[in-house]
């Protein structure tokens, strides 16, 4: 066979069939049915989002077409859960999108997704962990028990916060409650999938029933008068930026796009699912319709129940039920956030230890760390080790909570590339068998494509660079590193 060119190389396919062959040697063990997956889907999706991001987006930018916001980012979100179960059911492996690229549009692409999916999974493990670790003062605090400062923040916010309040800065600071949580999740997703299953169905159980609990009780506190006018008249403020109206949906539609963030890493357990190629594609199609409901329940209820200029941006959904004389329901909704973001942690580090297996597999990255499974737990333990070590001290010293945008930003990348990968599959390989098939083909996914670019142009400047960097940090890892070692690299593109 002759030698590839540079640029033949770049774009190396990995043959599908040589994925549908992987996918039944996986050494992980297959302990997931159907409603497992939807759990876990579910369990990666509800978190911080919908308790907090609801208060920003309808107080200041889409009012009480809040619940429009949510359907429209969901609606996109739905292209992208479509293209993913199509894949999912042809290359059933647990590289997700990572896998899915490298089956079509080549090497360099997979491994700018694989890349990209760091922000997604390890970065959005983090913030989650630093979100966790407020929430956790919050309950405490609840509860009367304070807990100093300096034990709760990165010393950088810690200093800045103890300026604000005209203070000496503590000469030493850290976030405990997120180090020791970032090890909590650590711990169980090494003991195995069976007992990451059951804590996620019983963290589930938990925060979908504490979502009901709004959106029923919310029902007896609505003031239908609160809902007028459902769209407000757009406003342009000083800085040229468009509150309400439809231009202020829109922008609602990407902060609260965050919420969804997470149905796609069912994808990622496709090496532990029972019957992959079937409850996959259901699963992840299934947890973000139900997510979706939900989400455009407490959108109405919220918007019904205060005038949404009176939202608060914290902690909109507790200071609602406090405001209507039901302070009780913020010890609810608290309890459920500190537990509902434990298996969002959970579910996005199972998610990305399962991306790294599959790019050390394929050669790009280190097989002895990212490769290698516990005999008995049958997990990647040296890989949910190292990966938990960077999010637990991350968590802890560095101050990250302003970085959710580029976790969105890795997400929209991968949901473009998914959803191209669907188009391009359908065109080179039109006999493959496709046991779910994506409906209406070429416009689910060439509108996944289109409506998550859209989504991703609309991220604010700073975000937009910082992404860039990280793109270009990964290429000079890809040539330094991942090409040379590639299992395709003696072989010319397929
Ligand atoms: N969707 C997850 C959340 O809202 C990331 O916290």
């Amino acid at each position: 066979m002759a030698e590839a060119s540079f640029w033949q190389s770049l774009f190396r396919t990995k043959p599908v069939e040589t994925y549908q062959k992987e996918a039944q040697e996986s050494g992980l063990r297959r302990a997931l049915g159907r409603w497992s997956l939807v759990s876990l889907g579910i369990g990666a999706i509800i978190g911080g989002g919908i308790f907090t991001l609801t208060g920003v987006a309808a107080k200041l930018y889409a009012g009480p077409a809040l619940a429009l916001s949510f359907l429209i980012a969901g609606f996109a979100c739905l292209l992208a859960a479509l293209a993913y179960a199509e894949l999912a059911s042809i290359v059933p492996v647990e590289g997700s999108a990572y896998a899915y690229s490298y089956a079509t549009v080549g090497e360099i692409i997979a491994w700018i997704i694989g890349w990209n999916l760091i922000l997604e999974y390890m970065m959005g493990a983090t913030t989650v962990a630093v979100a966790w670790s407020g929430y956790f003062e919050k309950l405490l605090h609840l509860f009367n028990i304070e807990v100093p400062k300096w034990l709760l923040n990165d010393p950088y916010t810690a200093i800045k916060k103890a300026r604000e309040v005209g203070i000496e800065p503590p000469s030493f600071s850290a976030n405990i409650p997120g180090f020791i949580i970032s090890w909590i999740v650590v711990g169980i997703l090494i003991r195995g999938i069976k007992e990451t299953a059951s804590t996620n169905n019983l963290i589930v159980f938990i925060k979908v029933g504490a979502v009901l609990f709004v959106i029923l009780a919310g029902l007896f506190f609505i003031n239908a008068q609160n809902w007028k006018p459902f769209i407000p008249p757009a406003e342009i403020d000083e800085i040229g930026n468009v509150h309400y109206g439809w231009a202020g949906i829109f922008t609602a539609a990407t902060i609260v796009f965050f919420a969804y963030i997470g149905f796609d890493a069912v994808s990622t357990q496709a090496g532990e699912a029972i019957n992959p190629r079937r409850d996959v594609p259901f699963a992840i199609v299934a947890s973000l319709l139900i997510t979706t409901c939900l989400y455009i329940g407490v959108s109405l209820v919220l918007t019904g129940m205060v005038p949404y200029k009176s939202l608060d941006e914290r902690a909109p959904v507790a200071s609602a039920f406090a405001g209507a004389g039901v302070g009780w329901a913020t010890y609810l909704i608290t309890f459920a956030a500190v537990a509902g973001l434990i298996s969002v942690m959970m579910v996005m580090l199972l998610g990305q230890t399962r991306i790294f297996l599959a790019m050390a597999r394929d050669g790009l990255l280190p097989n002895s760390i990212f490769g290698y499974i516990h005999p008995r737990y049958r997990t990647p333990f040296r890989s949910t080790l190292l990966v938990g070590a960077i999010m637990s001290l991350t968590a802890t010293f560095v101050p990250i909570v302003n970085v959710s945008e580029l976790t969105s930003l890795g997400t929209l990348l991968a949901f473009t590339l998914v959803s191209l990968s669907v188009f391009i599959l359908r065109i080179k390989r039109p006999e493959l068998e496709r046991p779910y098939k994506a409906p209406l083909w070429p416009v689910v996914s060439l509108g996944g494509v289109a409506i998550n670019i859209f989504l991703m142009i609309q991220a604010r400047r700073e975000s937009l660079i910082a992404f860039g960097i990280w793109a270009l940090i990964g290429l000079l890892v890809y040539f330094l590193y991942s090409r040379g070692r590639s299992k395709l690299r003696s072989t010319t593109t397929q």
